[in-house]
């Protein structure tokens, strides 16, 4: 038997109890004659006291750093106890130990706190695992995934699986490819999402299908992307919107009570994306804190006419114009204005200045643009920004979209000043009512906002018939947002094959196209294709939320780095000629 217990289960309670460890040596501290050694494994660490009198062969075999050791010894209390750790208060008086594997000196230290840069600790994935802090990650990510194939067992979903070596399916990035040396010159697509084996697994009846799957895309990589995610994806039949959105209200809920013990009692807020995009600026809002945005260059109302009576021409001839009230910050300081100046200044926001208006605890208001604006008028600007004393409004003046997004970035950045943004402070919402559409100027055509099985309004069907009408068009779509992240997102989608056709005719696809890439969905709607719609999460991102962080990588196993490598594998990586010719592939490199 290699151990009796772990190196995270004794007590006081053990005290004189014969026991075997097994585990990885974390530090080996001398002090002349006797030895302690801290003993770790994923269940947590044993002190080891070594005495040369009991064991004089310490000298002669020393041990090291992540060596695996076996130990045998007597449980005791411990003299100088450990109020940090469970097994604090004992330690092994080890009467006898084996080493059962030696180890080279590791290139970073394995601890919570360690020197090692990001780069060495993905080189060497399988050290830093050991760490606790991944290793608390992949325990949460276990519970959750637990947590949720529980709950939809409850609600009668099955498991089913779906292949990974598929045609392509569009969700908007670039599908990864993979050849066929069966099939020369063909190849197979790794799925984006399981999207359309799920529809058609409805069509087939299977009613309440789930599936914690993988999904590939070739896209640019950011803290909340990797080309190879997890998705919890969902899919119901004879359903409507509001059915989806209560089922999985309930999964988010047994999640939280499972995972936190966070009982969420309240019904989600929701928040149509107009609403989302005018008073947050984006269509994922951080609900953590207020700070809404204010359009101040709406036409029809007063404070408009009060801006527009001055010789200021970035605000005379700014399409939008837009500002927040940041709470306890009109002391900021002219650093502090000329630091947040340059903040709006770079690429990422791509602003050419703020302007600012301080609401004095006094009563006055001063402002960067004191020249233009009589206290006066500040004062009624204050007043329609609903800025109390003590506020710091800031105001953002160029072409909508970018200023928009400039001042949600603002927004987020000055909450993060504020620190009003805590990891433990869980605010879900659901933005629903998304365009079915969006234009793509570039390219000057429609895309779908969502993917091209989303379903329009019902009341909008007949838009569809009407191109120069397809903006007005809203879906069934909806997101689920949580602390600023959009988590999930789903719709009801089109099951009847003429409004398949007619949508992927709106998006440029003529019939042959849609044949071609699509006719095994189109002829599976003559079937008998029942209402259907569903939902997806990504996995990774709830599990980096629930732990507190923004950051998805350290909550995989084997993630890749930002530029997709996996560089442990050091993958991708060229493949032998003998392979390339089986596949019928030629280089150009
Ligand atoms: P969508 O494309 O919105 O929908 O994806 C669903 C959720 O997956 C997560 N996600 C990602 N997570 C990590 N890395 C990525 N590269 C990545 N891309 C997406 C997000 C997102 O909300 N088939 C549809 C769902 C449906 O309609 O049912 C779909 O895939 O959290």
């Amino acid at each position: 038997m290699y151990r009796t217990h772990t190196c995270g289960e004794l007590r006081l309670a053990d005290a004189g109890t014969e026991v075997t460890l097994a585990g990885w040596v974390q530090t080996v501290r001398k002090f002349g004659s006797i030895t302690f050694t801290d003993l770790r494994d994923r269940y947590g660490i044993t002190q080891l006291y070594f005495n040369e009198t009991l064991n004089p062969r310490l000298d002669e075999t020393p041990i090291g750093r992540e060596y695996v050791l076996q130990v045998r010894g007597k449980v005791i209390e411990r003299t100088s106890k450990n109020n940090k750790i469970p097994t604090g208060d004992i330690e092994i008086e080890v009467s006898d130990f084996a080493i059962m594997n030696v180890a080279s000196t590791p290139p970073f230290t394995i601890e919570e706190d360690t020197d090692g840069g990001e780069d060495l600790r993905m080189k060497f994935r399988y050290l830093d695992l050991r760490r606790p802090t991944l290793k608390r990650n992949l325990e949460l990510r276990y519970k959750v995934n637990r947590s949720v194939r529980n709950y939809l067992d409850t609600q009668g979903f099955w498991d089913i699986e779906t292949p990974y070596l598929i045609k392509s399916t569009p969700e908007g990035a670039r599908d990864f490819v993979v050849p066929s040396r069966m099939n020369p010159g063909q190849f197979y697509a790794l799925p984006q999402s399981p999207q359309t084996f799920k529809q058609l697994l409805m069509v087939s009846g299977y009613d309440r299908y789930y599936q914690i799957v993988k999904c590939f895309r070739d896209e640019d990589l950011r803290a909340d992307r990797q080309p190879e995610f997890t998705q919890v994806d969902c899919e119901m039949s004879f359903v409507e919107q509001e059915d989806i959105l209560q089922t999985f209200e309930g999964l988010f809920k047994a999640v939280f009570k499972d995972v936190k013990g966070v009982e969420m009692t309240e019904a989600f807020p929701r928040m149509t994306w107009e609403d989302a995009m005018w008073h947050y600026g984006n269509d994922k809002p951080d609900l953590r804190f207020e700070m809404k945005l204010q359009n101040l260059k709406a036409n029809d109302t007063v404070h408009w006419e009060v801006l527009n009576d001055t010789d200021f021409k970035v605000f005379k001839e700014a399409e939008t114009i837009l500002a927040i009230c940041v709470p306890n910050s009109s002391e900021y300081t002219r650093k502090q204005i000329d630091e947040l100046t340059e903040w709006v200044k770079r690429p990422q926001i791509g602003m050419s200045g703020v302007v600012n208006v301080k609401c004095n605890a006094d009563g006055s208001y001063k402002s960067s643009v004191d020249k233009f604006f009589s206290e006066d008028k500040l004062k009624d600007l204050a007043t329609f920004c609903g800025a109390g004393s003590g506020d710091l409004i800031l105001i953002l003046a160029g072409a909508e979209t970018r200023t928009r997004k400039a001042m949600s970035e603002l927004r987020l950045e000055m909450g993060n000043r504020l620190g009003l943004r805590d990891p433990d402070n869980y605010k879900p919402l659901w933005v629903v009512d998304f365009p079915l559409f969006e234009h793509d100027e570039e390219e000057d055509r429609w895309v779908a906002r969502h993917h091209p099985f989303t379903a329009p309004k019902p009341e909008q069907t007949e838009l569809m018939n009407i191109p120069e009408r397809f903006g007005e068009i809203k879906a069934n779509a909806y997101d689920i947002v949580l602390n600023g992240t959009e988590i999930g997102g789903g719709s009801i989608r089109i099951f009847q094959r003429d409004l398949q056709e007619k949508m992927f005719a709106a998006l440029g696809m003529d019939k042959e196209e849609a044949q071609e890439k699509f006719g095994f969905l189109l002829g599976a709607f003559e079937y008998g294709a029942p209402p259907h719609g569903g939902i997806a999460f990504g996995f990774d991102r709830l599990c980096a939320l629930l732990g507190g962080q923004e950051t998805i990588r350290d909550f995989m196993a084997f993630p890749k780095n930002n530029a997709g490598r996996d560089v442990m594998l050091d993958a991708p990586s060229a493949i032998d000629d003998k392979q390339m010719d089986e596949l019928n592939l030629k280089s150009t490199l």
